[in-house]
């Protein structure tokens, strides 16, 4: 009887160490072959997690390379609305940290699958990961609309200098 309550204990050990040390596996697996589709059984916690685009409805946003000021002005509205009281738009951290170069730092689809997806996002991105060690609160969903998200996006590409 007690060895099986050993073994048991065993086993969960075995299932806690293994999610959080898989996660460099995906390219030295990855090598020798030429065919991508392999890596998805390497990475069984996270599988095939794409860390340019995060995870959700966001797959590819049209951006033109000059700013859209209605859509920019829009932004700035959420943004006085819902993310003023933890972003600043300089490089300092107030709750979260500034939004100076964040469109530099993330793609649009991350950041608009971050925006419209957080919890996840969250839970499986490393980068969102390593923000939330520095950060200690875990940003709350802000229930925006697709329209708000990219509204956003692009108010933060003027605060970030695009004209
Ligand atoms: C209650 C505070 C809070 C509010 C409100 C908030 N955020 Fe955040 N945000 C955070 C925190 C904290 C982080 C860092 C990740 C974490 O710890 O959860 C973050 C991270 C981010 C990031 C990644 C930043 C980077 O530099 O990589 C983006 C983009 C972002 N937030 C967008 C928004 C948008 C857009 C809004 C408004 C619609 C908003 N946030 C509202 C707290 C907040």
């Amino acid at each position: 009887m007690k060895k099986l309550v050993i073994l048991g204990l065993f086993g969960i050990l075995l299932i806690a160490c293994s999610s959080s040390s898989q996660k460099n596996e995906t390219s030295a697996n990855d090598a020798g072959t030429s065919n991508n589709a392999s890596t998805k059984t390497t990475t069984s916690a996270n599988p095939a997690y794409d860390p340019n685009r995060g995870e959700g409805k966001f797959t590819h946003v049209d951006i033109s390379p000059s700013l859209d000021v209605s859509m920019a002005d829009n932004g700035s509205k959420v943004y006085n609305i819902k993310c003023s009281s933890c972003h600043k738009l300089t490089d300092e951290k107030l709750v979260g940290p500034g939004w100076k170069g964040v469109t530099q730092r993330h793609t649009a689809e991350w950041i608009m699958n971050f925006v419209t997806n957080t919890d996840d996002m969250l839970t499986k991105d490393p980068k969102a990961q390593a923000m939330l060690e520095i950060c200690l609160v875990r940003m709350p969903n802000q229930h925006l609309t697709d329209q708000e998200a990219r509204d956003v996006y692009e108010f933060m590409r003027k605060n970030d200098g695009i004209k």
